[in-house]
């Protein structure tokens, strides 16, 4: 399932791809929204398959008092991919996007980037399809409803996701901006979904088998108490991602089977930041692969602890990188230099001085 990219596909060994977020549009929009979220569930189940032969770290993590500007980088030995990310909660007040990144894949053999592309749509597309892929394994038989508690960017990819891969169809929502959960719903509309909006994170869990968090604020944040949490349920914990920044009561942590991605970055970022760092957790790619068991029975409280793990981004990079070569939605970027003769850089230089 490895993608070798050729950095020379469009037209020379100096152009690489490059996806603008017009044209991650139109790609997103072309395959259709839960196809593209479906075949990018598969690519992510795949890599988690082969989970092993991935270099891995935790994110490096730059950290302000507004966020976060993170690099996610990884390699399984053939093809080479890099995340930019922030995440800046007070962002949207002043009209800019919480999360915003952009991404790279490299030909390992050659160090040469061979894909530039947008990756604030795609997160939130690999984000939703991983959650989506998590409780595949990890939530209840036959759920068919899901509260989303905070309906910002993320809300409506989660709802589609989960409606591609396990047949959700209806929502309970609740953001604590009225105006948001009117947004998502709106959006949300003709995709098929029964949607109940809700005048509280109470009132959206009831009758739900799945409950998303996704909602934004740097701090430890109580979205969901302990006595909301009925046994059997699936928690999908998507907006607590960083160090002191949380959504669920501790003791909701106590009594739930933890699922997370990679424990060395989820312990320093995830829900379980919270617990003793040695509080057992299974990894998501164990389950997936057979070795450790997901969902053992109807009373069983699992909560997938998402933080977002580069290989998820790679994975992404990978499906996009493919897709091109059908459905070509790029442009090319003159973005390596290539002289003549590859040590005569400076030459090339000063040729170009009477170019123009
Ligand atoms: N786990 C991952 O892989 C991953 C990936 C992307 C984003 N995230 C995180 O997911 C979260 C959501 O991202 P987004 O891009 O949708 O952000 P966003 O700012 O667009 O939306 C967040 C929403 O949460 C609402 N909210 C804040 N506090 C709330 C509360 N107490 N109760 C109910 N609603 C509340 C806000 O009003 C807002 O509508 C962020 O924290 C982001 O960092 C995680």
């Amino acid at each position: 399932m490895n993608t070798i990219i050729h950095p020379s596909t469009p037209t020379g060994v100096n152009i690489v791809p490059f996806v603008s977020v017009d044209n991650m549009m139109r790609l997103v929009l072309h395959v259709g929204v839960e196809t593209f979220l479906a075949e990018l569930a598969a690519y992510i189940e795949d890599d988690f398959r082969r989970w092993e032969r991935f270099d891995k770290t935790p994110r490096i993590a730059s950290h302000s008092r507004e966020g976060v500007i993170e690099l996610m980088p990884t390699s399984d030995g053939e093809t080479y991919g890099f995340k930019y990310v922030n995440g800046h909660p007070k962002n949207t007040k002043d009209g800019l996007q919480t999360v915003t990144a952009f991404g790279v894949l490299s030909n390992v053999h050659t160090g040469y980037p061979a894909l530039l592309t947008e990756m604030t749509i795609l997160t939130a597309l690999r984000t939703a399809a991983t959650s989506a892929v998590a409780a595949k394994y990890l939530a209840p038989e036959n759920a068919d409803t899901m509260a989303i508690i905070g309906n910002g960017a993320q809300s409506e990819f989660q709802a589609i996701a989960f409606k591609a891969l396990l047949g959700v169809d209806r929502l309970r929502l609740f953001d604590v901006d009225p105006s948001a959960t009117a947004k998502c719903a709106a959006n949300l509309e003709g995709h098929g979904f029964k949607i109940a909006a809700c005048r509280s994170a109470q009132e959206a869990v009831e009758g739900a088998q799945i409950l998303t968090t996704a909602t934004a604020d740097k701090q430890y944040a109580t979205i969901l108490t302990d006595n909301m949490v009925g046994s059997g349920v699936h928690i999908n914990a998507v907006g607590g991602d960083c160090p002191g920044k949380t959504e669920l009561h501790r003791d909701i942590l106590l009594r739930s089977d933890i699922f997370v991605e990679y424990p060395p970055q989820t312990r320093i970022e995830g829900e379980i930041q919270q617990l003793d760092p040695d509080h057992p957790v299974e990894e998501l790619w164990q389950v997936i692969t057979g070795r450790a068991a997901g969902r053992t029975g109807p009373s069983q409280m699992t909560l997938f602890d998402s933080v977002g793990f580069a290989i998820e981004d790679f994975s992404a990079l990978r499906y996009v990188a493919d897709k091109l070569s059908a459905a070509p939605y790029f442009d090319e970027l003159d973005m390596l230099a290539d002289p003549d003769d590859p040590r005569d850089l400076f030459g090339m230089l000063m040729r170009a001085k009477g170019a123009d």
